[in-house]
């Protein structure tokens, strides 16, 4: 099936977009544990609810596969974005947008009543990230699967150094929660073996994790857009680092699949 998502689909001249240079990874690892769910269930339409899923990055491209999203986020703002990129992408019947947060996750929708959750970008800004792990996890139906997605700390030292801020690099280096100051906008960033412990903490067992925008986010634009066939290596440059440990300690952001056993 060709790749359903504008935002992660490649562009009229079948160079790699942009946003698809910085979420192949996480698609490629999320729609490969869709199908395996699809295969394991035999259902062909899963429930899949994405926990602070916003204006729908991920949730309209999953629907597009023909599965049902229930995207649940804090935002009134995000939730009408949503809405509307559902009903311009035609997938408006699967997609259904409930206002509320991973804190109170079970006052919005059920337990065990998901084959995939998806918790993208949300613990970075949560007060306590073991409890939205635990929630999203407790979420899931036995041998569901759980998506999580946060930025790295190694990727904003490597970052605030390579931009000059040496300072502020060897900041978000000492610091416990990963930032580089008071001027950073996101409150926390993890590194591969806080998600990792998160994970298990929640009951799961950890199927894969992958460093996410180890590159993209440092190379100039420029030359990735004007340079033929630039953007296609730096897919597949991004994709086989994305395994390493090694450049796991310095990507941008760290995807882990979680799964529930039975
Ligand atoms: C960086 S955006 C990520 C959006 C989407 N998951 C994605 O990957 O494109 C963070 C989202 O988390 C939501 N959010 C913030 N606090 C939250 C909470 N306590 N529970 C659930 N969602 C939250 C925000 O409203 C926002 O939509």
């Amino acid at each position: 099936m060709p790749d359903p998502s504008p935002v992660f689909g490649r562009e009229a001249s079948s160079r790699p977009s942009r946003a698809s240079l910085r979420t192949a990874v996480v698609w490629d690892v999320l729609k490969e544990a869709l199908d395996r769910r699809v295969e394991a269930t035999g259902k062909d339409s899963l429930g899949v609810l994405d926990t602070g899923g916003g204006s729908g990055n991920f949730a309209v491209p999953v629907a597009r596969l023909g599965h049902r999203v229930t995207v649940v986020d804090p935002s009134p703002d995000a939730l009408f974005a949503l809405e509307r990129r559902a009903a311009e992408a035609g997938v408006a019947d699967l997609v259904t947008g409930v206002q509320g947060d991973i804190r109170g996750l079970f006052d919005v929708v059920g337990r065990e009543e998901y084959d995939t959750v998806l918790c993208h970008g949300v613990l970075e800004y949560v007060d306590d990230p073991a409890e939205g792990v635990r929630n999203a996890a407790a979420a899931l139906r036995p041998d569901g699967s759980l998506s999580l997605l946060a930025a790295g700390v190694g990727g904003a030292v490597l970052a605030r150094a390579l931009a000059g801020h040496f300072t502020e690099a060897r900041h978000a280096l000492d610091d416990p929660a990963g930032r580089w100051g008071a001027g950073d906008p996101v409150p926390r960033r993890f590194t591969a073996e806080q998600l990792t412990e998160l994970a298990g903490e929640a009951g799961l067992e950890i199927g894969a994790v992958h460093g996410v925008r180890v590159f993209a986010d440092l190379v100039p634009g420029a030359l990735v857009d004007t340079e033929p066939g630039a953007a296609e290596a730096l897919l597949k440059l991004e994709a086989a680092a994305a395994e390493l440990p090694s450049f796991q300690a310095i990507a941008t952001q760290l995807h882990l699949l979680g799964e529930k056993r039975a």
